[in-house]
């Protein structure tokens, strides 16, 4: 379909639906060729009437919402687009010129032209609306059509317009090892704003992502309309929700416009990075899973590949190894049924800037070989000899003052002349913006695939920018903006060359966790916090959004060495197996119970991850609301399902939770089996009980001890 109005003038008024299954996004346009944001929600069958819409013409306030919001024009709200035009005009009205839908399999894409009134300019508004899974994705393309540059002052991705009595925002918090917390706030007048300037390193004070509960003062999963969105960016963001004077709100989001005006050249494009968006009726574990069904057939890179259980060397051993340290780890990985390998920070660099500590070495990618006078490639061949996939760390971004890179290139590391260059973990950060430096940063990868026969990276990023300037920007201005776009384009090469080796997006734990990361990396370090006590809440959050196939999650020693706190080994796998299982200590250090246990959970796990990566995840109870945690896992055809349970809070004697599940067959049985235990928690251990028992009474567990769990496996009967 192509529509193509001609002028500006006498032009009809018409209707742009952008629907999937169950959701309509409608934009209109007016007589003016204005194009107007009309709704977000339930799908409305027949958006054709909106062709005679008549609105609210007060001019005291913002009734008319245009489709993106502009600086200039009769919008008084927040711009996602202001421009300095050439001639210095500073106002931008944009007009409907033609639209045109394309449809592809299960994806219906639409592209929206605008012209402005005045000035060279284009703007492309593009939507995607994926139908099974009831998500839109929107971005624009900005072009200057004239013959002198522009400035963007503010380019945000896009612009929605919600109606709602009240709005019921769910945010996350933290920092660096206390990631995704969550936070509740109910949406005042104004704006409230997610944001992030760290440039790199930007999701561990907050995630460019968000679940808002409409016409609701309480978050609930199974009901009530929810708008959930993220960002596919990793670099500086901004979400704002503006609440207006007459009470709907507006989401702004995009590139975080702090310090980034982006000069546009002549016959320039500036494409923003996506938003995507979902929208539920039935409360916010439908919009979770809508984002995590749609993340796995088009937001997440390579999401059929099962990734390996593994063993990572870092807290088992930091940066103190030699060959047979890791050697033996190797044996104890094959022996507790571990599937991978990782050698962790410390094996590169020699000589006086030998990577010993986290003091040298970053930038010098060459094989420490005081430490592993054999190579990587005897590694890699002893991991995949012991039936063992093998991962490397590299965090390739930085270097430490202390290297020989920094010697020979201190004009690549991000700083302003004449000021000092303020270190973080004793490191500089490398400008990616340069593209010198983005052939550098590829060239570690490639490198290092070299090394041996490699099946997957860990890519680390361990500082933000502070003292931001590129001697290679002609507008420093750019360097925020440029140096995403830099790393992206690192990481299309590597994935160019190497489709199929797995990357992890690691940065100090989970600081590079978004949407714009994981269209080239196959999951994400969650946190550096391995506690098992705090991921029962990190992990929760991270649910909302981030499907658990993502999810890194290791088994690690106690007391923990970040809280110092510690859980019993049991907890410990549980936790650990409702993500991407993996263990990070020194196998020796473990008892012969401890390394039971684990056998055991790595075992139970291999016969239901499966569910955990496809599946859909239903939070029956959350960490926020009481002392049971619970969340289960369903299979797509319902036939199996996996739970798991957390008791975190020592409540009174006798207590027993109660877990009411949901997603399973209505009318059909399942059979119950504990998994991980040697006595049964459940009274009904190993006995079969119909879906609506099940649902309508529940389990009733005997999780009496502050950080007790239990993993059950259902499996339907006469199937
Ligand atoms: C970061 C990562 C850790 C580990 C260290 C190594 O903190 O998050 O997992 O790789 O770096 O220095």
């Amino acid at each position: 379909m192509c529509f193509i109005a001609g002028g500006f003038s006498a032009r009809a008024q018409r209707t742009i639906a952008i629907s999937t299954k169950n959701t309509s996004m409608i934009l209109s346009v007016d007589k003016s060729g204005s194009l107007d944001f009309q709704a977000y929600g339930k799908r409305i069958e027949r958006a054709g009437v909106f062709d005679a819409f008549v609105p609210n013409d007060d001019h005291h306030l913002n009734m008319r919402v245009p489709a993106y919001t502009t600086r200039g024009g009769d919008y008084i709200g927040a711009p996602a687009l202001s421009v300095m035009h050439a001639d210095g005009g500073m106002n931008t009205e944009l007009r409907y010129v033609s639209h045109e839908t394309v449809k592809g399999e299960g994806v219906e894409k639409t592209t929206i032209i605008l012209h402005d009134t005045m000035q060279p300019l284009e703007v492309r508004l593009v939507y995607v609306a994926y139908q099974d899974e009831d998500v839109i994705e929107s971005h624009s393309e900005i072009v200057n059509l004239g013959k002198k540059e522009i400035v963007l002052t503010d380019y945000f991705s896009s612009s929605v317009m919600l109606n709602a009595s009240r709005y019921l925002l769910t945010r996350f918090w933290g920092s660096w090892a206390h990631e995704f917390q969550v936070e509740r706030v109910q949406l005042s007048h104004g704006v409230t704003s997610i944001e992030d300037y760290c440039g790199v390193r930007t999701t561990h004070k907050s995630n460019p992502s968000f679940v808002l509960s409409l016409d609701a003062s309480e978050f609930s999963e199974t009901s009530g309309e929810v708008v959930a969105g993220a960002l596919k960016w990793s670099g500086n963001y901004k979400i704002d929700f503006y609440r207006d004077e007459t009470g709907r709100l507006q989401i702004r989001s995009g590139i975080n416009p702090m310090s980034s005006e982006w000069h546009l050249s002549k016959g320039e494009t500036f494409v923003t990075p996506d938003m995507v968006y979902t929208f539920s009726a039935n409360g916010a574990g439908q919009a979770s899973r809508n984002l995590h069904d749609w993340a796995r057939r088009f937001g997440l890179y390579d999401a059929a590949a099962v990734a390996p259980t593994l063993l990572n060397s870092w807290e088992g051993a930091y940066f103190a190894f030699d060959t047979k340290t890791l050697t033996d780890m190797m044996d104890d990985a094959a022996s507790i049924g571990l599937e991978m390998f990782v050698l962790d920070d410390g094996w590169f660099a020699n000589g006086e800037f030998a990577r010993n500590s986290d003091k040298s070495g970053l930038g010098d990618w060459q094989l420490n070989t005081s430490k592993i006078p054999e190579g990587i490639s005897y590694l890699a061949d002893y991991a995949h000899a012991k039936g063992l996939k093998f991962g490397i760390w590299i965090e390739p971004e930085m270097v430490n003052p202390k290297s020989g890179l920094y010697q020979k290139h201190p004009d690549w590391v991000v700083n302003e002349p004449g000021r000092d260059i303020i270190p973080l973990r004793n490191q500089y950060l490398l400008d990616l913006s340069n593209p010198a430096v983005q052939d550098f940063v590829f060239g570690v990868f490639d490198s290092v695939m070299q090394m041996g026969d490699i099946d997957y990276i860990k890519w680390d990023c361990n500082r933000h920018v502070l003292n931001m300037g590129s001697s290679f920007q002609k507008h420093q201005s750019h360097f925020y903006t440029a140096y995403t776009l830099g790393l992206y384009n690192v990481l299309a090469r590597v994935r160019e060359k190497y489709p199929k080796v797995m990357i992890q997006s690691c940065s100090s734990g989970g600081g590079r966790v978004d949407y714009g990361v994981l269209q080239y990396t196959n999951e994400v370090w969650t946190s550096d916090d391995t506690d098992a006590a705090v991921r029962t809440q990190m992990q929760y959050g991270f649910s909302l959004i981030y499907p658990s196939m993502v999810m890194g999650s290791h088994i690690s020693a106690v007391p923990n060495h970040q809280t110092h706190l510690s859980t019993s080994i049991k907890y410990r796998t549980d936790i650990a197996s409702s993500g991407r299982l993996g263990v990070e200590l020194q196998p020796k250090q473990m008892t012969a119970d401890e390394k039971k246990v684990v056998m055991r959970a790595v075992d139970g796990y291999k016969s239901f991850r499966d569910i955990i990566y496809q599946g859909d995840l239903y939070r029956l109870q959350s960490p926020y609301d009481g002392p049971d945690t619970a969340n289960l896992y369903v299979s797509k055809d319902k036939k199996r399902a996996v739970l798991f349970v957390y008791h975190t809070e020592y409540v009174l004697k006798g207590f027993m939770p109660q877990i009411r599940l949901q997603g399973l067959q209505d009318g059909a049985s399942y059979k119950v089996t504990e998994l991980n235990c040697t006595k049964s928690v459940f009274w009904g251990n190993g006995k079969s009980f119909d879906s609506d028992y099940l649902q309508s009474f529940g389990m009733n567990l005997k999780l009496r001890d502050t950080y007790s769990s239990a993993v059950f496996l259902l499996e339907m009967d006469n199937q």
